[in-house]
């Protein structure tokens, strides 16, 4: 089956090159990881992931086991004898909203020391802003080739998505510079979007853009429901039963955290006034979503006498369900926002279990261990805390208010256990008669 004699290097170990070591190990091939942050690999070499994801560290083991997998921290060892090098390294925002693409380069020149056996193809996976890809391929021109493959992994699914893409993009100027990567990820059997990589760069960030474009705009439909007395949820399964526009990331809530959105609509913005072009669009998603936190807090703030000295039970720390991230997660942000207005927090998260919290506040280690307060708000969207009967917690809360930021309680079975429910854009009247799809003949 692995009729690619050479191992694969990857450079970086974070979620992208973790997700592409462990997914190109299931594919068959043999991989060679390298990071410059040297205890990173002595814990990946034991065997201990860098982050939370179902099935990760057994992958790792596995793989680690049967020496799929190696990781390196001489990056001539690592790369030296490969033909083709990911690159998946971070290109966090600088504070003007511009990518910091100082790692990548710092990847680039690493790598123009490495004594290759053969010419290689370095492939960047990492999100940057059009031209740079461009910029590093006439870098590197005279001793390798250079493609842009970008990624489309979520947290806490990276690896299945690796293995499971919807599309595989790949940017390259000359179609046989790809051949190799196409070569890599063919039992795979997924459409493949060959184009320049200026193209590819573009399609990468405006996805993004466009997915929290979404989310803002879900949020500015909810927070009309709320003033109009509609139903967030209902409204906005009815439209995205339209086709054209779909059902995905139209969930309204606290806004979009992540070490993703917010940088890539930033970066975008940044672009478009670097070459004059308007910028509004990605300005508004970004005001929505600077917003939309303190609307939450001000539903909080409208069912509670005063939030100074109160206690408020908070469900959920990490930037969405399913990771232990808590990297721009708004929900880290509004539990900082409450403690500068003097509220104490008792705090809990299936899976952050150490975090910085404000002066007074605290992480327990079961969710109803954190309904022992004046009211409980959620603010990440776990499944697990729709399943926990609200007759549990009911009379654990003092002033009986469950702010829910995520939209992820049942309503009804909260109120039903005597307490306050409010979410986002879901008002009591809009939900006397909820949103059935029945079909015309019935
Ligand atoms: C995102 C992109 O989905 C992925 O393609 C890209 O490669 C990296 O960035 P990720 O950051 O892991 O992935 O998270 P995602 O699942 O997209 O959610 C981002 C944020 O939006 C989370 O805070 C989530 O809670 C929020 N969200 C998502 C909503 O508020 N509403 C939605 O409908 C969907």
């Amino acid at each position: 089956m692995n009729s690619f004699a050479r191992p694969v290097c990857i450079i970086g170990t974070g979620y992208v090159g973790m997700a592409c070591t462990l997914g190109l190990a299931e594919l068959g091939w043999s991989v060679h990881g390298y990071d410059i942050l040297t205890d990173r690999i002595e814990r990946l070499r034991l065997g201990i992931p860098p982050y939370r994801e179902p099935g990760i560290a057994e992958s790792l083991r596995e793989h680690l086991d049967s020496e799929r997998i190696h990781f390196f921290d001489h990056i001539d060892e690592a790369a030296r004898d490969c033909e083709i090098v990911i690159v998946a390294v971070g290109t966090p925002a600088r504070e003007d909203g511009s990518a910091d693409l100082g790692p990548l380069w710092t990847a680039i020149e690493q790598l123009s020391t490495v004594r290759f056996t053969g010419w290689p193809t370095i492939v960047i996976r990492s999100t940057v802003p059009p031209g740079t890809s461009d910029a590093i391929a006439a870098a590197v021109e005279s001793w390798a080739d250079l493609v842009y493959a970008p990624e489309f992994l979520r947290e806490g699914s990276a690896v299945s998505d690796f293995l499971n893409p919807d599309r595989i993009i790949i940017g390259a100027e000359h179609p046989p510079q790809a051949v190799r990567y196409v070569h890599l990820l063919q039992r795979l059997q997924k459409r493949v979007v060959f184009t320049t990589r200026c193209n590819a760069e573009l399609i990468k960030s405006c996805s993004n853009a466009f997915l929290a474009l979404k989310i803002s705009f879900a949020n500015e439909v909810a927070n009309m429901c709320d003033v109009l007395g509609a139903t967030s949820d209902d409204v906005l399964r009815g439209i995205g039963y339209d086709r054209r526009i779909g059902s995905e990331f139209l969930r309204p809530g606290i806004g979009f955290g992540g070490p993703c959105f917010e940088k890539d609509v930033k970066s975008m913005a940044h672009v478009a006034a670097q070459y004059g072009l308007g910028r509004e669009l990605f300005s508004a998603t970004l005001r929505v979503n600077d917003a939309q936190p303190n609307k939450i807090l001000k539903i909080l703030e409208s069912e509670l006498p005063t939030l100074t000295d109160a206690t408020i039970g908070i469900w959920g720390l990490a930037f969405k369900a399913g990771t232990d991230d808590v990297r721009d997660s708004l929900a880290l942000r509004m539990v900082e926002e409450l403690g500068r207005r003097g509220a104490r927090m008792v705090v809990y998260d299936p899976a952050v279990h150490v975090t910085p919290l404000p002066p007074g506040s605290r992480l327990v280690t079961s969710a109803l261990e954190a309904t022992h307060a004046d009211a409980l708000l959620v603010l990440t969207e776990w499944p697990e805390f729709a399943r926990i009967d609200p007759l549990k917690y009911a009379s654990n809360i003092e002033r009986r208010v469950v702010v829910d930021g995520r939209n992820v309680l049942d309503s009804s079975r909260v109120a039903a256990a005597g307490l306050t429910y409010r979410g986002v854009g879901r008002s009591e009247r809009g939900m006397e008669v909820p949103l059935r799809l029945v079909s015309a003949g019935s």
